[in-house]
């Protein structure tokens, strides 16, 4: 079924000028961008987003990260959107990332992984929601 993701181009990724080379895999691998703005991350949007990390040892880290500089978030659609994303990026560790992957060609390291991707429909809807009225995505189905 035709579905969303929510999609984030990490600091890293978006320094190393790879935003374009990261929209191009979306676009010709079916997913169409419904709605995208830069932005750069405060401490509590960024600690918002990752609630569920917040026990974790990484996190300190990685609202530093995440807050480090400008972020491109947007909703991908397509069919499959969420499974498909996920299958761009490639592993978490872009030391286990299948070559080609997002991952694997733009990350250095499991905390500078250049992209996020939503890990469930239910987290799509929420993520999507967490950075975009309904009124941000456009509607390009016709
Ligand atoms: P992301 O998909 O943005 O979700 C949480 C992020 O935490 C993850 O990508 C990684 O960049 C980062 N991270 C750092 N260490 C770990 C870890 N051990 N397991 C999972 N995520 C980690």
């Amino acid at each position: 079924a035709v579905e969303r993701t929510f999609s984030i181009v990490k600091p890293d990724a978006v320094a190393a000028n790879n935003i374009g080379e990261i929209y191009s895999r979306f676009e010709n691998n079916g997913l169409r961008i419904v709605a995208a703005k830069m932005m750069q991350l405060t401490k509590e949007k960024a600690e918002g987003f990752y609630a569920e990390h917040s026990e974790r040892g990484f996190f300190n880290d990685l609202i530093s990260f995440m807050t480090s500089g400008p972020v491109m978030v947007q909703v991908l659609e397509g069919e499959g959107a969420v499974m498909k994303n996920r299958d761009l990026m490639g592993a978490t560790n872009p030391k286990d990332a299948a070559p080609g992957t997002i991952r694997a060609d733009f990350a250095t390291s499991i905390d500078e992984n250049a992209a996020h991707g939503s890990d469930s429909a239910e987290s799509a809807a929420r993520e999507i929601a967490y950075f975009f009225s309904d009124a941000e995505i456009c509607d390009r189905i016709r």
